[in-house]
């Protein structure tokens, strides 16, 4: 139907006859000429109707926004004086000379030609005109190159991409499962993948050596910004590795991905481990555009008159420590009590400070609360700790060691972005050495990453000191986002059994749960092991998005629902009983 995309049009085309498809993107009536910026997938082209033409200058002062026209015309440039430099294709114009409507549209909910806040689920509602968007265009385009470059740079690598089961059985990423009943089965039900983690296991032990799948994951657990009930990994699984193998594949991977899509080379990325990283920022996933560092305090606080310092200063679960922010002493008192309140919903006590107007006049040029509660060496001593300067704001956390870095792990990227800290550019980095363990909510241990990864122990040293011992798991971190997470995997039955026994799955309970895996590590297993990527958080970061939702073409809300197609829905009466399934009758 046509000869070129509007947004591909340049002096090129000039005198050339040229037949476009698209959208009215916006219609100017300029008394003797109507102007038709038409849109397609490609960018905009501006058509220009004169009276010369009356049958289709007729048919142009009918159409309306967002119609669907094909025209016909000649390119020639732009008069002086009108040129569009902003605009791919403003060097030159369609003189139009046929018109045709192809469809007509409703005045839209959502305009398509100029950005207006919307609500984001009016966007989701009308998410075909929300795409229209340029923006949202371009978004979707660097999505499809990004799995494009992906699938190249592994294909070259020889990885072969082979697709596992959506319609399987529970697979332990810690999540919620999604669960679909089965006809010929009653009461018996699938569960949708949260990850194809078992599969690829077991691909290994068919000896396909390295896979890779970009893996739609099921997940019903709380959204946020990041995290969608179904979303997508870059799955990958190797065999006859070891760390170091599985990581330098991995990061060569991404920084061809950055190459590719940004033109931008990252330099090589430093490891840390998950110990250094609360330590030093509160978080295992730490964002390392911005400096501010947490430094501990309790060596300082052990005996000062302040309880609420001295008591978690004596304590091994406790932590005392600083965060001093440059330029924070032009904090308002509203602003430190609107901060007070983000770490309380963290779970902190409180917020304590101090503002530094001159470090070098001690107390004398200080301003806080707290300067009561200590003597003048605890004082000099803190600024020289913190290495205070002149305008800065030092934040305490005094408690329970999670919640310290939970609260100013938190506070340290709030405040970094509201006072201008937060470097531009790229930060990556490996975070290693995590621990197997960690005490569940409710006693109990349970994995950090899932239950088969690999110790860096012996059996009998996991079974001694569980709390202790480390995984052969790596995450990579991307500007303070978990971007992918993976490991070296159990490829030894008995050691598998030895991490069910810690978690409390017996033999039985692990042989319904993982027998097929547990069977498949008894016949020849190689060593091996793997990572997945976050691929909606991967394009997220690309583009620039706030969220997932704006990388993804039909995204769910915060509760889970599409509001396009209005999904979830009830269903017949019939499809309930055909899957043995009788609804409760819900009481509000
Ligand atoms: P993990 O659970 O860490 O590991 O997931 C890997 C990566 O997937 C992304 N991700 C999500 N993205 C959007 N919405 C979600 N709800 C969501 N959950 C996770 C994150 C995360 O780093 N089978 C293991 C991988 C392995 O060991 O090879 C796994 O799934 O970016
Ligand atoms: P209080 O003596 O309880 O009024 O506390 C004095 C200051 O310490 C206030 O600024 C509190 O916000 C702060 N504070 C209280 N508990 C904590 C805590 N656990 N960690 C850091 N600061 C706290």
């Amino acid at each position: 139907m046509r000869s070129h995309y509007c947004g591909e049009l340049n002096e090129s085309h000039v005198n050339e006859e040229v037949t476009l498809c698209g959208w009215v993107h916006r219609r100017r009536d300029h008394g003797g000429v109507i102007f038709l910026d038409t849109r397609d997938r490609e960018g905009i082209a501006q058509v220009v109707f004169d009276p010369a033409t009356p049958e289709s200058f007729a048919i142009a002062e009918q159409v309306r926004n967002e119609y669907v026209i094909r025209i016909s015309g000649r390119v020639r440039l732009r008069p002086a004086g009108s040129l569009n430099p902003d605009m791919p294709t403003g060097q030159v114009e369609v003189l139009g000379k046929k018109l045709e409507i192809l469809n007509r549209s409703e005045t839209t909910p959502i305009p398509v030609d100029e950005y207006v806040e919307v609500g984001e689920d009016i966007r989701l509602h009308y998410r075909y005109l929300d795409l229209r968007r340029p923006e949202m265009t371009g978004r979707l385009r660097l999505r499809s190159r990004l799995a494009r470059t992906v699938r190249e740079f592994l294909d070259g690598q020889g990885f072969l991409e082979i697709e596992t089961p959506l319609l399987t059985r529970a697979t332990p990423e810690g999540a919620r499962d999604y669960l679909v009943p089965s006809r010929t089965h009653p009461n018996q039900f699938f569960a949708l993948p949260q990850s194809p983690q078992l599969f690829k296991q077991i691909l290994m032990v068919s000896g396909m050596d390295r896979y890779y799948q970009i893996a739609r994951c099921f997940r019903d657990e709380d959204l946020r910004a990041d995290r969608q009930p179904e979303f997508t990994q870059i799955d990958v699984e190797m065999s006859f590795v070891e760390e170091e193998h599985v990581m330098a594949a991995m990061e060569a991977l991404i920084r061809h991905v950055f190459v590719e899509t940004m033109d931008v080379e990252l330099e090589p990325f430093p490891r840390m481990s998950h110990a250094e990283a609360l330590r030093r920022f509160g978080t295992d996933k730490p964002d390392l555009r911005i400096d501010l560092e947490l430094v501990d305090l309790a060596d300082l606080m052990r005996n000062v008159d302040f309880k609420v310092f001295r008591d978690p200063a004596g304590r091994a679960d406790c932590r005392v420590a600083a965060l001093c922010v440059p330029g924070g002493a032009t904090l308002s008192r509203k602003q430190i009590d609107g901060y007070t309140d983000f770490v309380r919903k963290r779970g902190a006590g409180g917020l304590a400070w101090i503002k530094v107007a001159d470090p070098a006049r001690g107390r004398e040029g200080l301003q806080s609360p707290i300067l009561k509660f200590m003597d003048d060496d605890t004082i000099g001593d803190l600024l020289a700790t913190v290495a205070a300067e002149a305008g800065d704001i030092i934040f305490f956390g005094a408690d329970k060691i999670a919640t310290v870095n939970e609260a100013l792990g938190a506070l340290r990227l709030l405040a970094a972005k509201d006072l201008g800290l937060v470097r531009q550019g790229w930060a990556p980095l490996w975070v290693v050495d995590f621990p197997m363990f960690e005490t569940a909510a409710g006693g109990g241990l349970t994995p950090l990453h899932h239950p088969f990864t690999a110790p860096s122990c012996t059996a009998d040293e996991l079974r001694a000191g569980p709390l202790t011992a480390l995984s052969r798991a790596y995450d990579m971190v991307l500007n303070g986002v978990e971007l992918g997470g993976g490991s070296i995997r159990i490829s030894n039955p008995e050691i598998q059994q030895a991490v069910f026994d810690l978690l409390g799955i017996g033999p039985e309970e692990a042989e319904s749960k993982f027998g097929f895996l547990l069977s498949a590590l008894r016949y020849g297993c190689p060593p091996h092991g793997g990572i997945a990527f976050g691929f909606d958080r991967l394009a997220m970061l690309l583009c620039g998005a706030d969220s997932i939702r704006d990388v993804i073409a039909f995204p769910k809300t915060q509760s889970a629902s599409c509001p396009l197609t209005a999904a979830p829905g009830a269903v017949a009466a019939e499809q309930l009983r055909e899957l043995h399934i009788r609804p409760r009758q819900l009481h509000n």
